[in-house]
């Protein structure tokens, strides 16, 4: 074989590598991302909350999301509750536009980012306290609070 065509052969080969991977990209469905306790605590810092709070914030999305930033549930009264915090429809946020309590709209409180998750929710505790989620006052609430003395600053 002269180089020439060797050099062909790898060339198509990769192609076809190249072009399955990219199948299999647009194959694997986008599950949302699942924050680690660090991670959240990192954010949870980053948005002004301080760390000596931060227990209850992990607490409260460990119990409502599994720390899943992009869970979305529809409730039987038609309301939906939202990511990570699990903020629901008919108060804070409004679907499709921006509404609400919190002036923002719901679907932006699911995406992999959890800035505008966050932001809304301290509103919600500063109006209403963590009481407002019943699973903060049942699985929280004066009990052993996460762990998070091993986080370092970068998550
Ligand atoms: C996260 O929530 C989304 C939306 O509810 C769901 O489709 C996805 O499967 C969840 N991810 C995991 C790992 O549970
Ligand atoms: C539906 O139930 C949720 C959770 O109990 C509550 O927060 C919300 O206000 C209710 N929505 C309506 C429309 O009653």
């Amino acid at each position: 074989m002269t180089s020439d065509r060797v050099q062909c052969r790898v060339e198509a080969v990769s192609l076809t590598v190249l072009l399955l991977m990219l199948l299999l990209c647009a194959a694997t469905p986008s599950y949302g991302k699942i924050y680690t306790k660090c991670e959240l605590a990192k954010q949870l810092t980053a948005n002004g909350i301080s760390r000596t709070y931060q227990g209850h914030w992990i607490c409260l999305a460990m119990h409502e999301s599994g720390l899943n930033s992009t869970k979305v549930v529809a409730l039987q009264n038609l309301s939906s509750n939202y990511g990570i915090f699990q903020i629901n429809s008919k108060e804070w946020c409004r679907e499709g536009r921006k509404s609400g309590k919190c002036n923002m709209k719901c679907e932006d409180l699911a995406t992999d980012s959890i800035t505008n998750a966050i932001q809304c929710s301290k509103i919600i505790q500063q109006q209403k306290g963590f009481n407002e989620w019943v699973l903060w006052q049942k699985k929280c609430k004066g009990k052993d609070l996460p762990d998070i003395s091993n986080c370092n600053a970068s998550g």
